[in-house]
């Protein structure tokens, strides 16, 4: 699919990038390359394909969900995890035959820098501007991201403007968050905030109760705080998400018959994931000058449950 796939090799990779025993490449599902980082007693596992975050242990558990059914495969997304939606978030908005949410997901990223000291274990990595397989994009625009795993989980994209006009991107940072049963969670800070309902039209609808997610639930939040909190119910465990770029927060749950109707999504998978994603959405695109750059971010923190 791109134009310009790196070639990648796994031993010239750990020649350059390897850190013993912090960052480790290897050959994942499917011959993809891959890249574990640890910190102290944390770890987190991601494929240079879509620069996706496949797993991120935090103390010994697991944060996200990764769908058993994912296809792990050169052209399409993986399923779970984080994908990264880039330079467009949703469907295109003029064009029915370039992919939903992009094409920063299914194109390999280069390895630009590893690093490790007392803070964090980092890695940068980059999808130039070359490889953008579509005319429309080619040499417009680098994406660059950065990952620090420390006993949190740092995380952003640097759009970078190389057009001599100003760019219009939508993204997100589309996290698939692992929780014990989907309708046993609350995020607190949503209550209260606008959405656009995805599900009806898009219509403007206000959150009023708690959100529930009970069926197929896909919103565009509305003039969202800079920190959102998942609180699981069942297992007690509370993450904090603080960003920072974002215009909005989008909240994702296929539901029953969306999810079996998904080649790539387990059947009961809907029971034990939800996707929270700082975003802008189409609805409202940054605008990136020429020769700047544009970040967005996300901080994943575990909070203590006060008793
Ligand atoms: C969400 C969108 O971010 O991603 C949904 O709001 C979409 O509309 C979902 O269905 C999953 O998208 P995809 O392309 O990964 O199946």
């Amino acid at each position: 699919m791109l134009a310009n796939p790196p070639i990648v090799n796994i031993e010239s990779l750990k020649d350059t990038f390897e850190i013993c025993d912090k960052v480790v490449f290897s050959a994942g599902h499917n011959q993809l390359p891959r890249v574990q980082l640890t910190f102290e007693g944390h770890s987190l596992e991601l494929y240079l394909h879509g620069a996706h975050i496949t797993s991120y242990m935090q103390a010994g558990e697991e944060v996200l969900w990764l769908s058993e059914s994912s296809h792990f495969n050169a052209e399409k997304a993986i399923r779970g995890g984080i994908p990264l939606c880039w330079p467009w978030f949703g469907p295109h908005e003029s064009r029915n035959d370039r992919p939903q949410h992009g094409f920063a997901r299914a194109s390999q990223f280069r390895v630009v820098n590893t690093e490790s000291n007392a803070l964090y274990t980092g890695i940068i990595l980059r999808l130039d501007a070359d490889q953008a397989p579509y005319e429309e994009w080619q040499g417009k625009a680098t994406l660059e991201v950065e990952i620090r795993l420390s006993d949190t989980l740092w995380m952003e994209l640097r759009t970078i403007n190389h057009s001599e006009s100003p760019l219009l991107a939508s993204q997100a940072i589309h996290s698939y968050f692992q929780v014990e049963d989907s309708r046993k969670i609350a995020i607190p800070e949503l209550t209260g905030l606008k959405y656009h309902d995805k599900v009806n039209d898009n219509q403007v609808t206000e959150q009023k109760d708690p959100i529930l997610l009970n069926g197929e639930v896909d919103r565009v939040y509305l003039n969202t705080p800079r920190r959102v909190t998942l609180h699981d119910q069942i297992s007690d465990r509370c993450i904090a998400i603080d960003t920072w770029g974002n215009a909005h927060f989008v909240v994702w749950n296929p539901g029953e018959s969306n999810a079996k109707a998904m080649g790539d999504f387990d059947d009961d998978g809907y029971e034990h994931m939800v996707c929270i994603e700082p975003a802008n959405a189409q609805v409202s695109p940054v605008s990136i000058n020429p020769g700047e750059t544009h970040r967005i971010g996300q901080l994943l923190t575990h909070l203590a449950i006060e008793q």
